[in-house]
């Protein structure tokens, strides 16, 4: 059986409309989630990359606004597609934005627009997710109530959009024992290879109002767990090219995969560092709580005879793939030298299975 006993994370200052510092092909899988356009806690961010868009909300030219804030979006894409390998994912996790301008309320279809300029660019679109994130706000119903005609739909839900670079991806010799390795359960399969998912809380893209203007727009670990676990193998690299606080190299760690994250912002930066640096005791737990859902659904299926075992796990699993899973807790987690380009690197090394 091939080893993954180590893997590299990578933390990078930078902007992503430029990655030239990853290789061409060198990346397996993107998870990310950008700046939503005309969510107005990016406003300063997009008008800081183009001085027009800054004019045309004051103007009330939304629609021309929300473009020129998708062309800045777009030379990420383009840079994640140079560094993505052939038969390489990309996830996006993006929500459409609501916004009054000037008196006049309208939808500014974020998700359509990505879905464009990745057909352009030769992705393919593969059937996609809907994260269903129920609000219990009174405000969620937004316009005049139960009088017709000016009220509008609640927002509930955000998209997560999967396209593929070129065919499907093609495994080495090496890899295909990793694939094993890497399998999931019978019924994480069932849950997360669903259209929707329910259930996993999310957190908005806004400042927090405790007078810091501290931004929140993070999203809860399960999603790129779920997407890592669903798009890569043990020992692929994850980029994310709007690391936030680094929810998705904390991910990737948890799953042995090695990670890129770039992010512009120095405080975002910071954050995703020390979150990264200290996630050792959380990561490990949410290897327990994996293993326990297992075991509760082996309970419930107690009267049924299943005939595979997974050894590294000592526990019953319903198909044969899944008898080579494994699943290594973090052991330690080691930051080498920051060097001038990435900006902290951090190795981590696992226990045995
Ligand atoms: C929606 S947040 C991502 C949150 C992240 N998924 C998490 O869980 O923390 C978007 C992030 O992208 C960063 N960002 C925006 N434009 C960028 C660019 N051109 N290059 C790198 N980072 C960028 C922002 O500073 C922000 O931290």
């Amino acid at each position: 059986m091939p080893q993954v006993e180590e893997t590299l994370h990578k933390i990078i200052l930078g902007d992503s409309r430029d990655l030239s510092l990853i290789r061409d092909k060198s990346v397996n899988l993107v998870v990310t989630s950008p700046p939503y356009p005309m969510i107005e806690m990016w406003d300063d961010l997009f008008s800081s990359m183009n001085n027009d868009i800054q004019s045309n909300l004051k103007s009330g030219n939304t629609m021309a606004a929300f473009e020129m804030m998708h062309t800045e979006l777009d030379k990420v894409w383009q840079e994640c597609f140079r560094t993505l390998d052939d038969g390489g994912i990309m996830c996006i996790v993006i929500g459409d934005s609501a916004r009054t301008v000037g008196g006049n309320f309208q939808l500014y279809p974020s998700h359509s627009r990505i879905i464009s300029k990745m057909l352009s660019m030769g992705m393919s679109f593969l059937p996609s997710i809907i994260w269903s994130k129920p609000t219990n706000s009174p405000n969620k119903f937004l316009g005049s109530g139960t009088l017709p005609v000016s009220a509008y739909v609640k927002m509930e839900h955000e998209n997560i959009l999967i396209f593929r670079k070129g065919g499907r991806r093609e495994f080495t010799k090496a890899e295909k024992p990793l694939r094993y390795e890497s399998s999931i359960f019978w019924e994480e399969r069932n849950e997360w290879f669903s259209e929707i998912w329910k259930g996993i809380v999310g957190k908005r893209q806004e400042l927090v109002n405790d007078g810091s203007r501290k931004r929140s727009a993070g999203f809860p670990i399960e999603i790129p767990l779920r997407l890592i676990a669903m798009f890569s193998i043990i020992g692929d690299t994850v980029l994310d090219p709007f690391a936030g606080e680094g929810t998705t190299s904390t991910a990737a760690m948890l799953l042995r995969r090695n990670s890129l994250a770039v992010e512009i912002d120095e405080n975002y930066l910071n954050r995703c560092r020390n979150n990264v640096n200290s996630a050792q005791n959380d990561l490990n737990r949410l290897i327990d709580e994996r293993i326990l859902r297992h075991s509760s659904f082996i309970m419930e299926k107690k009267n049924r005879n299943l005939e595979y075992f997974n050894r590294p796990l000592g526990t019953p699993v319903v198909t044969s793939n899944e008898q080579w899973i494994t699943m290594n807790k973090i052991q330690d987690i080691h930051q080498t030298k920051s060097s001038s380009i990435f900006n902290a690197e951090f190795r981590i090394s696992y226990c045995d299975s």
